[in-house]
């Protein structure tokens, strides 16, 4: 199966030809970060707009570096959720109509699933049937959810966060600090200059009690809270005010810590409950090198492998939407021809 995937979920309008669900013949993303990092974060209208005016020419450019033409296609997968609504509809309606046009099939695809299949997207990446059940972790601007893919490939949410995303958290502290947009490379990238020697503040992980009415289904000691830590952060600063670059760096190292630390307890938690036989990490924040050192070494302790994405597939990219629909995943059939966009898309059990 060649599937041309596309993915318009946020400010990345991306497209994709995908062979078999795992071979990557070209993945194209036309990212719109200059257009809002003066704002400090995404504008969904700009987002929307800027989708209208790259989406044509990013399946064009997609399908030339494939060397593909139409009739070579199988079928057309696009993120349907969850995302912006006024974004999701600009790729959604874009694939519904190619693959109408075209008769082919329409796969609709749910983003964050996307996300753990992109740690397939290598010729080197494990078949999916030798991984499971398979604890993944996917972090980015919008999400942050421990997930379990069973044996099936069935998923179930085991906890995810309950106000901010991890990303978002980089973002907003990174504004505090006084960094620039997107956050968390620039958090990185401070926190690697800091001097660990210097003992700086310590920022405190958000717990969930366990009777908060969010939870359903999940458990509250898998769950995250990002939005405390950032205020934390913000009350810091007012008490003391930011002198020096090299404070700016040590703030970024110890609020980096706590985000890190929020992710990598809870994964090595859940890790114990179940045998695993992966761990898998997806998402732009997945980028994050001491992120991937301290997953690394949960994941040697459990002694199981430790699956990342290649860099250029961590962030939204079609690739992973391609990539799960190339494995027989996500809506199909006449259904698929129904879906409409769904920006609070929930997902697993
Ligand atoms: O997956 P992604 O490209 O888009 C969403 O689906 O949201 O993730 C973007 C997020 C941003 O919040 C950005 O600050 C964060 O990923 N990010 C990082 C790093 N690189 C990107 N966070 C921490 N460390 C990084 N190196
Ligand atoms: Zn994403």
């Amino acid at each position: 199966m060649t599937i041309l995937g596309i993915e318009t979920s946020c400010d990345e309008t991306a497209a994709a030809v995908v062979k078999g669900g795992r071979d990557v013949l070209s993945s194209i993303v036309a990212t719109q970060i200059p257009l809002h990092a003066p704002y400090g974060g995404v504008v969904p209208e700009i987002a929307s707009r800027s989708h209208v005016e790259n989406i044509g020419s990013t399946i064009k450019e997609a399908l030339a570096a494939a060397r593909c033409h139409w009739n070579d296609l199988d079928a057309v997968a696009a993120t349907y959720g969850p995302g912006l609504a006024s974004s999701l509809l600009i790729g959604l309606s874009a694939a519904k109509s190619l693959a109408w046009t075209l008769q082919l099939p329409f796969i609709g695809v749910n983003h964050i699933e996307a996300h753990i299949y992109s740690v397939f997207l290598s010729p080197e990446a494990p078949e999916i049937e030798t991984v499971l059940p398979l604890l993944a972790l996917v972090v980015s601007g919008g999400h942050t959810a421990l997930v379990k893919m069973d044996e099936n490939r069935d998923c179930t949410v085991l906890g995810q966060t309950l106000d901010d995303a991890a990303g978002e958290a980089f973002d907003k502290g990174a504004k505090l600090i006084g960094l620039g947009y997107p956050g968390g490379p620039q958090i990185e990238k401070a926190a690697r200059r800091a001097q660990p020697s210097t003992p700086g503040p310590i920022f405190p992980q958000g717990k969930i009690g366990p009777d908060n009415p969010a939870l359903g289904s999940m458990q509250a000691e898998l769950c995250f809270s990002f939005s405390g830590l950032k205020t934390s952060l913000l009350n810091h600063i007012k008490q003391n005010p930011i002198t020096s670059d090299s404070h700016r760096d040590e703030l970024a190292l110890a609020y980096q810590d706590a985000i890190i630390s929020a992710l990598v307890d809870r994964c090595r938690l859940a890790l114990e409950s179940t045998d695993y036989q992966a761990l898998a990490v997806g998402g732009g924040v997945s980028l994050n090198a001491v992120l991937r050192t301290r997953l690394k070494e949960i994941a040697k302790t459990a002694e199981i492998p430790l699956l990342l994405p290649e860099a250029r597939f961590c962030g939204d990219n079609a690739a992973m939407i391609a990539g799960l629909a190339g494995h027989g995943g996500g809506v199909r059939g006449k259904a698929a021809f129904q879906l409409d966009a769904a920006p609070g898309l929930g997902w697993g059990r």
